[in-house]
């Protein structure tokens, strides 16, 4: 006899991380939901590659939220619906207050009202602020400097209070640099607009943008540019599986750091994707901006002891080879 899949929820599946989520929730045997607005998902992605059912609505909608639990057998949340873009949560605080924390805080009422109790969390290396040491453990004091990383950390407060009245367990992933793409070149990362530097570099050596600017050369790093953790967006995907797991098998709440434990500077970004995609890139460089540390690394023992989670696509070449077949794809005939 076989069994059912279990059906998860996953919020802001048809964005950048949540869908390459669901792509190894459907590999893992899941049956999968998706619930997204589309602010910035992309719906051609649900439909040709994920194949599931998506949901247009938002998180701030109880009562979608009610009906849609009343008429599914739902499992577990992944939650990855949110805004992320940190310069336009200093502008409008407001905006992500309400996406991040009251669509957060619906979703988990509307949860703890329909009895589901296993939910996975997009958190962020913002909730850190200025690291104190590096690599950062997750005992790092977490004092965010920004609106986004402030609502990403009300968020697990939240979570901690919700298990004591609730039981609802949750397992909190900061992440570091989310980089890379499906390595079978079906999904990968699209921003409107684009933030992240590895993604403006190679749309800079496909001929879409002038040049990348390097903010800050006179950091306390080997080359003088800030260092980053860039973790491949297929290994991230397999850590919200197995943390999946770990609660569903009664784990209980923890918060995981995801990060490869070693940093690349932007130069060192930069060299390597124009050693990869064979294309000159024209750089600019800029003052620093406020708020960048000059190092963001962050140690993953924790994932790698208690989920025996093992990054595949460490190495900085093979994130970019990824990245660069997906946007080749997307942006040349997509
Ligand atoms: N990309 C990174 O490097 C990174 C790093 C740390 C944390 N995160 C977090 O991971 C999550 C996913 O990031 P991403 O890069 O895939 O972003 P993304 O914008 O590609 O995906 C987010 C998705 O959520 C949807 N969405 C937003 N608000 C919604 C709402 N209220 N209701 C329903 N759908 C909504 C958007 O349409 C989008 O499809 C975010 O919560 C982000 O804060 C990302």
């Amino acid at each position: 006899m076989t069994q059912t899949p279990s059906t998860i929820l996953v919020t802001g599946g048809a964005g950048y991380i949540g869908s390459h989520a669901v792509l190894a929730l459907q590999q893992a045997g899941y049956s999968v939901i998706i619930l997204d607005n589309l602010v910035y998902g992309h719906r051609d992605l649900v439909e040709t590659v994920l194949q599931v059912e998506l949901i247009v609505g938002d998180t701030t909608d109880r009562t979608l939220l009610d009906h849609l639990f009343a008429q599914q057998d739902i499992a577990a949340v992944m939650h990855f619906a949110g805004y992320a873009y940190v310069g336009e949560s200093v502008q409008n605080p407001g905006k992500y207050y309400r996406n991040n924390v009251v669509g957060t805080l619906t979703l988990l009422e509307a949860m703890a009202a329909a009895s589901i109790q296993n939910f996975v969390f997009s958190s962020t290396c913002a909730t850190y602020g200025m690291p104190k040491t590096v690599p950062i453990p997750e005992a790092h004091p977490q004092s965010p400097i920004n609106p986004y990383g402030a609502s990403k950390l009300m968020v697990e407060h939240i979570l901690a209070d919700f298990e004591v009245a609730h039981g609802l367990r949750s397992v909190c992933f900061r992440y570091f640099n989310a980089a890379g793409a499906d390595p079978a070149g079906r999904l990968g990362e699209d921003h409107n607009p684009e933030t992240h530097l590895i993604p403006l570099v190679l749309l800079t050596a496909l001929g879409q943008r002038d040049c990348i600017s390097i903010f800050g050369t006179d950091y306390p790093t080997p080359d003088g540019t800030c260092i980053r953790d860039y973790i491949h967006v297929a290994d991230l995907a397999a850590a919200h599986v197995a943390g999946l797991e770990y609660l569903m098998q009664g784990g209980r709440s923890e918060a995981f750091n995801l990060g490869n434990g070693s940093g690349f500077s932007v130069r060192e970004v930069i060299e390597a994707a124009q050693e990869i995609t064979g294309q000159p890139i024209s750089v600019v460089e800029q003052d620093r901006r406020p708020g960048d540390p000059p190092v963001l690394v962050g140690s993953s023992d924790k994932a790698r002891q208690i989920l025996h989670w093992q990054p595949q696509y460490s190495d900085l070449n093979t994130i970019l080879k990824h990245a660069w077949q997906w946007h080749q794809l997307r942006h040349n005939h997509g």
